[in-house]
């Protein structure tokens, strides 16, 4: 196959992705136009049961975005005023706003140097600061699996125990991934995920999920998303203040195709991610090899020093990156506020400065592939 222009180079390439799954989609497509039930059509219960049986869990409730899913798992859990969640500082705003959002106090917590997930050290730090200042709860924390690679769940969960904190995995990077050899959305007490398109299982346009095993937390999460209407809807007596946050019918059906797809395009981004590491190791730091599992790869995500530099100089050669995060929680302007962990964020602080995420979308070519790396492996020895 043909590979593309330099300047033709995109992060990541819908069009060939769309290209690959051929009439599928536009066929998903024109069918909801035709029975024309855009809200909570049958697509979307269709791919409820289809998500649960992918991760393995007895209910997923679709919604409107992943920032949706988190909101809607704390406010079923009724967590709020006076409550802290333990919530990484180097993840994307979302995780923190939620908690926020609630009226709950995201106290923000250091990250490990190798994997870039929650740091068990730091959380019991942060959570022993917490209980000793008595000003609020311990009632949850949030294991984001961050670049697609599940958090070290074997180390959170007994924490968590200890302290009767409730669970809640973002899996918004890394549905799709495994745990050891679960399928990522069953290892905390909820799961979060997210359809936002360049997330490894996107749709074509905002949506998001909560997968969960408890029957009650999901039948309080399906009654928040339609504004707390008893069910069945449209009987307009609202039991709850809720949402809308409903997932579209034409992203379901966009969601079903893709569902199909899904495993084969992570088997390839992790093809894509062993070439980088085996090219790249001897110049950059390459993400460390996850034991057991597999990540999802949503982000192939190398550490360089002189980090803004490089993606300046490999920008002129025509190869897109992108930076994930520039800014750790604890440095954004909204967020500075809350509390964090005792020692600080040294981790998240530097990660913030060395990180650059590679294209790694399951259509790129390997011709792509090589002159990329060929372009890193030059610059870094030039000391671009
Ligand atoms: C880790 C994480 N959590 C939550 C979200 C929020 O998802 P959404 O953009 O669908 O609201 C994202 C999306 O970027 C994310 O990366």
């Amino acid at each position: 196959m043909s590979s593309t222009a330099p300047s033709d180079l995109r992060f990541v390439d819908f069009q060939a992705q769309r290209r690959r799954l051929g009439g599928r989609i536009e066929a998903a497509i024109a069918s909801v136009l035709a029975h024309g039930r855009f809200i909570l059509g049958p697509e979307v219960e269709r791919l409820e049961q289809a998500l649960a049986d992918y991760a393995r869990v007895r209910h997923a409730i679709t919604c409107a975005s992943g920032t949706d899913a988190l909101l809607l798992i704390l406010m079923a859990r009724g967590i709020g005023p006076g409550d802290a969640v333990f919530v990484p500082g180097f993840t994307f705003a979302a995780c923190a706003a939620a908690v926020a959002l609630v009226g709950a106090t995201p106290v923000l917590v250091d990250v490990e140097p190798a994997s870039c997930n929650l740091a068990p050290a730091s959380l019991g730090a942060a959570i022993a600061a917490v209980r000793q200042a008595r000003r609020l709860t311990p009632r949850a924390l949030l294991a984001v699996d961050l670049f697609g690679r599940p958090a070290d769940y074997a180390a959170l969960r007994p924490i968590a125990r200890a302290h009767g904190l409730f669970v809640l995995q973002d899996a918004a990077q890394s549905f799709g991934a495994r745990w050891r050899d679960e399928p990522v959305g069953g290892q905390g007490d909820a799961a979060a995920t997210s359809f936002y398109p360049s997330k490894p299982f996107g749709a074509y346009g905002d949506g998001g999920a909560v997968l969960t095993d408890d029957d009650g937390l999901a039948e309080e999460v399906r009654l928040l998303r339609t504004h707390g209407e008893r069910r069945p809807a449209a009987c307009y007596e609202h039991i709850r203040i809720g949402l809308n946050s409903r997932l579209d019918t034409l992203q379901a059906a966009i969601l079903l195709v893709k569902l199909g797809a899904l495993d084969q395009e992570i088997a390839r981004r992790g093809v894509l991610a062993a070439r980088y590491d085996e090219a790249l190791a001897d110049r950059v730091e390459v993400p460390a090899p996850l034991a057991g599992g597999r990540s999802a790869w949503a982000q192939y995500t190398i550490r360089v020093q002189g980090r803004d530099r490089l993606a300046a100089a490999l920008a002129r050669r025509g190869i897109p990156t992108a930076v994930h995060y520039p800014r750790p929680l604890h440095r954004q302007p909204a967020f500075a506020h809350f509390p964090s962990a005792p020692d600080g964020l040294p981790v998240a602080e530097t990660l913030a400065r060395r990180v650059l995420s590679l294209p790694i979308h399951p259509d790129l070519e390997a011709a792509d592939q090589i002159r990329i790396i060929a372009a890193v492996r030059d610059l870094v020895a030039k000391g671009a």
